[in-house]
């Protein structure tokens, strides 16, 4: 069995960790941490619904007790912290999986433009692997520190991916019209989050300022080959979980439908993940992908074949974050792809 910690458990995906956790067969849960308590506090005080399924205290973050007490450790905390919480757990030898942003982009320089804030750990940039696994996979079971994708990124990069891979798209073709749960944005307090403020509404925010955009365009410029512009504008709706990404890409040539359908299946035919609707199956939905670790895709051809429309659903805290994060930890340690995920 190899030992896992959560730092970050009182948050969202720090939860959701815990649920797919608790029914893995490889793993048993030994290390539980957050901030606002000053003492050693049962998980169930926090998770009522864990009595019975898990005992086990969550603590204040100390780094040699997570040293002691894990081999693995899943960082799930806000951007900026993730960075002086993982050089101690790498110098001892640990695997760390960060969901937060910090180990996403390659330079320090686009770190600190995407988040404002300068970084403390820039040489790890380079040795910390990007964990979209179905871009990633062979180089996961060499890494100790891995990236986990961002929500928005993950749905993204997977609607586009086939496309860009092919290089069909044009350097500056790539619109996204992304939509997110408001656990999105974590549980801390927003006046901005509060249900009254959220329900009945719909809003855009940070058009084309989110920091997720170079993250996005880092990925889709690897996968091709060469510099990606993109349009990005994030929407919340006022749903708790699920996310949407409906994204237009311009392609430098024609196509027709049936071709960009059988180049999306073949893409992904061998993925556990990732689902790729048939016409006839209509078009994804986040309902359908609410609580797992899928990711449904679809494709449409615009009028006159140059513009498609690729359309993908995931679960925020599932794909977006804890699954995704789960996923990378099977395929890092030699483990089923799939194990506790299904
Ligand atoms: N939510 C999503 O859909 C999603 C998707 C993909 C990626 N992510 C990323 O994953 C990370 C976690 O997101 P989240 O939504 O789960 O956040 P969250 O709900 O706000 O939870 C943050 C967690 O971090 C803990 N924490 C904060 N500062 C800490 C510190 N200095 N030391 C130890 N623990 C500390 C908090 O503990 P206290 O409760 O004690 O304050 C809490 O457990 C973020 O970087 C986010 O961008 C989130």
């Amino acid at each position: 069995m190899v030992r896992v910690g959560i730092v970050g458990v009182t948050g969202y995906s720090g939860r959701e960790l815990l649920r797919y956790l608790l029914r893995h067969p490889h793993v048993t849960i030994s290390y539980l941490a957050a901030r606002r308590l000053t003492k050693p506090t049962p998980i169930t005080a926090v998770y009522p619904e864990l009595v019975g399924r898990l005992r086990l205290d969550y603590r204040p973050f100390a780094a040699q007790e997570a040293i002691r007490n894990a081999d693995l450790l899943f960082l799930a905390l806000p951007p900026g912290v993730a960075m002086t919480v993982a050089p101690a757990l790498l110098k001892a030898g640990k695997y760390v999986v960060d969901l937060s942003g910090d180990y996403r982009l390659e330079s320090p320089s686009a770190f600190a433009k995407a988040y404002g804030l300068r970084h403390r750990h820039p040489h790890a940039l380079k040795e910390a692997l990007y964990g979209l696994t179905e871009l990633y996979r062979e180089h996961l079971p060499k890494a100790r520190l891995v990236a986990n994708p961002g929500c928005y990124p993950t749905a993204s990069i997977l609607a586009a991916a086939p496309l860009v891979h092919k290089r069909l798209v044009a350097p500056d073709g790539i619109v996204i019209d992304a939509k997110s749960g408001v656990s999105g944005a974590g549980r801390a307090l927003k006046e901005e989050l509060l249900f009254t403020e959220v329900n009945e509404d719909l809003r855009a925010y940070k058009a084309n300022e989110h920091q997720h955009m170079p993250e996005i365009a880092q990925e889709l410029g690897r996968l091709g080959h060469s510099t990606v512009r993109i349009v990005f504008v994030p929407h919340l709706v006022p749903m708790t979980r699920g996310l949407y990404a409906s994204v237009y890409l311009r392609l430098k040539r024609r196509v027709t439908a049936a071709q960009v359908q059988r180049w999306y299946e073949r893409f992904y035919q061998d993925e556990p993940f990732v689902r790729v609707l048939s016409p006839a199956a209509g078009l994804p939905k986040t309902a359908r992908v609410a609580g797992t670790n899928d990711c449904e895709v679809a494709v449409r051809v615009a009028p006159g074949g140059r513009t498609v429309i690729a359309l993908a659903a995931i679960d925020n805290l599932g794909k977006g974050a804890a699954g995704q994060a789960i996923q990378n930890l099977n395929v890092m340690l030699g483990f089923d792809e799939t194990s506790g995920l299904l």
